[in-house]
């Protein structure tokens, strides 16, 4: 009787001290076991005289009962203490404010672009492509620059395989389109060009927009009117001063660099002319019907003065503090 008693509070104390469920069934087997000390004591009921033996199992079966409910008290404990515990680590605090989306925005070159293409088509040209890995014949013979030529020398040029390049002017875009259009042809063609060449002032790929507008009688003061009114519209400035410098390329004669005034000085922002003879013939105009200009304006230097900014290269570094300066 007191033996029983005692190996109940035994049990009690034995479940109450195990803190995993695993602890628990090897103190639950301890006394519940097919060795278990309560089991023991159900093995020796047979040694008792007949008359002692139902009393002292009614006995014993009240304390495997008693010992069975403290191990269920003990494993429903355990398992709340674990949810408990899980639900603490999973917590979410509801209350706090949502990160949000980033909202996108457009490139400052981007921004450059959509700006310079509304305002060349409201004067009547479209906008035409041409591929970034060029053949030599595109971007130079077709263009009044045959092989051995010295101006072959003012573009340092990038190789690929298979004797292609990456085109170093946007130029080769006024080929492509006059092999496939007939004139007249009023056209703008923006596009990445790249060059062996990397400073402050120069990235090996930068943009490029090629003007071309060939027609029957479309002549320097065209160029000069549709450039002047470009650039007037472009950074808002009526009273902005365009300068025609005389200059050579080999597919424009005559040839001019286009500077606009700026501060005290001047900055070089394109190169022009009146589409060479040679070029027409090249892809079957007949320069004595068809005439035109073309030009090739550098996006970065617009974009940079338009948007104050200083440093060519942080147009490719893509640090956000920059970028979001523009949305
Ligand atoms: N392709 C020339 C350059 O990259 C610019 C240019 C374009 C000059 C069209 C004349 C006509 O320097």
């Amino acid at each position: 009787m007191q033996e029983l008693e005692q190996l109940v509070n035994a049990a009690g104390a034995e479940f109450a001290a195990c803190d995993d469920s695993a602890a628990l069934e090897n103190a639950k087997a301890r006394y519940l076991g097919k060795s278990g000390s309560l089991t023991e004591q159900l093995k020796n009921l047979g040694k008792l005289a007949a008359a002692e033996r139902a009393a002292a199992g009614a006995r014993i079966n009240e304390a495997k009962s008693a010992i069975e409910a403290a191990l269920t008290a003990r494993r429903e404990a355990l398992s709340q203490a674990r949810l408990a515990a899980q639900l603490a680590a999973e917590a979410l605090d509801v209350t706090l404010p949502g990160r949000g989306l980033g909202t996108g925005g457009l490139h400052p070159l981007s921004r450059a672009l959509e700006r310079l293409t509304a305002i060349f088509a409201s004067m009547g040209f479209s906008v035409a492509e041409g591929p970034e890995i060029e053949d030599d014949f595109h971007n130079f013979t077709a263009l009044n620059t045959p092989e051995n030529h010295p101006a072959r020398s003012m573009h340092d040029t990038f190789y690929v395989e298979g004797g292609r390049l990456l085109r170093t002017h946007t130029s080769p875009v006024q080929i492509r389109f006059m092999e496939e259009h007939a004139p007249p042809v009023k056209i703008i063609a923006p596009g990445r060009v790249y060059r062996v060449d990397s400073d402050a002032t120069h990235s090996p790929m930068f943009h490029q927009i090629e003007g071309l507008w060939i027609d029957r009688e479309v002549s320097f003061a065209d160029l000069k009117g549709v450039v002047s009114e470009f650039l007037r519209k472009f950074f808002e400035r009526d009273d902005l001063q365009v300068r025609f410098r005389p200059s050579f390329f080999p597919f424009t004669e005559p040839s001019a660099e286009i500077d606009m005034s700026f501060g005290d000085g001047w900055l070089e922002i394109a190169g022009s002319g009146q589409v060479h003879p040679n070029v027409l013939k090249q892809v079957g105009i007949d320069p004595q019907v068809w005439q035109g200009f073309a030009f090739g304006m550098g996006l970065e230097r617009i974009a940079m003065l338009r948007y104050g900014i200083s440093d060519l290269r942080l147009f490719f570094e893509n640090d956000l503090r920059f970028l979001r300066q523009f949305n």
